[in-house]
């Protein structure tokens, strides 16, 4: 197996090549003054060699989609025997469907150009609709990495903890949290207006008083959705209220608008790269790459 670092996620990259005590091949790339991306790889052909390529799609997500194709494409041109795409988040999965009549069902697409492009196995974290993802040709790992946070809040210490996620379908998220935080777990459920993206959430009576909760969502973007569920948690009486996802893009002025919200603050992994990444996803990366 060879590993290779994409402009995205070198670290990352890097990092799963040292645990997995495996070689990188060096990915140069540029970005050319019109914006398009160029890559060139440090070898001069991949012949039979397991590849694994690295690279998240968070923002600017088409120029990082635009280099992991050019980059399993060059890979299948090396003659590379196997092409795994490692990408922590997984652009474009949100639109896991057609919502309204006429509209491009993306992460479909998504994949189709990954096939295309010689991608035998994607490994993602937390997929927004795993239950899509299966149903496309080309094998997909979901990894969750909600352990992980939960870890960091149980040595966090926090005060008779309660694990809440956001979405009827994330309970998931706060039922393995609560494996780990043991304090119960719930969820709220929200809403998206198909038409104007807005987000509404169930006005839900929960068990939190006085008590420190977590609010786990996949995925943090405008913040718009984590800071209304943080109001609740603190109308409600908790005692201190703590965001919590796996992909924080945090675009904009998001982290503040959850902080200014009550939140005692903001946690993610190092799916994206971000100032946040209080657990890595590498070890967890690595051992479903050994398997
Ligand atoms: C929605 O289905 C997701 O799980 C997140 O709740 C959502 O994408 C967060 O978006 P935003 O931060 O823009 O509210």
């Amino acid at each position: 197996m060879k590993i290779l670092p994409g402009p995205a996620s070198r670290e990352l990259g890097e990092e799963l090549a040292e645990i997995l005590e495996v070689e990188t091949v060096q990915v140069f790339f540029k970005i050319f003054p019109d914006g398009e991306s160029y890559i060139r790889f440090n070898a001069e052909s991949l012949g039979d060699e397991d590849i694994v390529i690295v690279q998240t799609t968070s923002p600017p997500q088409d120029q990082r989609l635009v280099q992991l194709l050019l980059m399993a494409d060059n890979a299948l041109h090396m003659k590379a025997k196997s092409i795994t795409a490692v990408v922590p988040y997984f652009a474009y999965s949100r639109q896991d469907r057609c919502f309204l009549p006429g509209e491009a069902f993306s992460v479909r697409t998504v994949v189709k150009l990954l096939e295309n492009c010689g991608v035998n196995r994607i490994v993602t974290l937390n997929a927004h609709s795993p239950k899509v993802l299966e149903t496309f040709k080309i094998p997909v790992d979901d990894v969750s990495a909600i352990p992980l946070l939960a870890k960091y809040f149980k040595s966090e210490g926090l005060v008779d903890p309660v694990s809440i996620s956001l979405g009827k379908k994330g309970l998931s998220m706060a039922r393995e949290a609560d494996k780990i935080l043991k304090g119960g777990f719930d969820y709220i459920s929200t809403r998206r207006d198909v038409v104007t993206g807005n987000v509404s959430l169930e006005e839900k009576s929960l068990s939190i008083e006085q008590r420190d909760a977590v609010i786990f969502d996949d995925v943090i973007s405008s913040g718009g959705t984590m800071a209304k569920a943080v109001e609740l948690a603190k109308k409600q009486g908790a005692r201190k209220v703590y965001a919590a996802c796996v992909h924080p893009l945090l675009i904009g002025d998001a982290q503040k608008r959850i902080l200014q919200s009550g939140a005692e603050a903001v946690i993610g992994t190092d799916s994206v790269p971000s100032s946040l990444g209080k657990a890595s996803i590498a070890p967890l990366i690595a051992r479903i790459l050994a398997q």
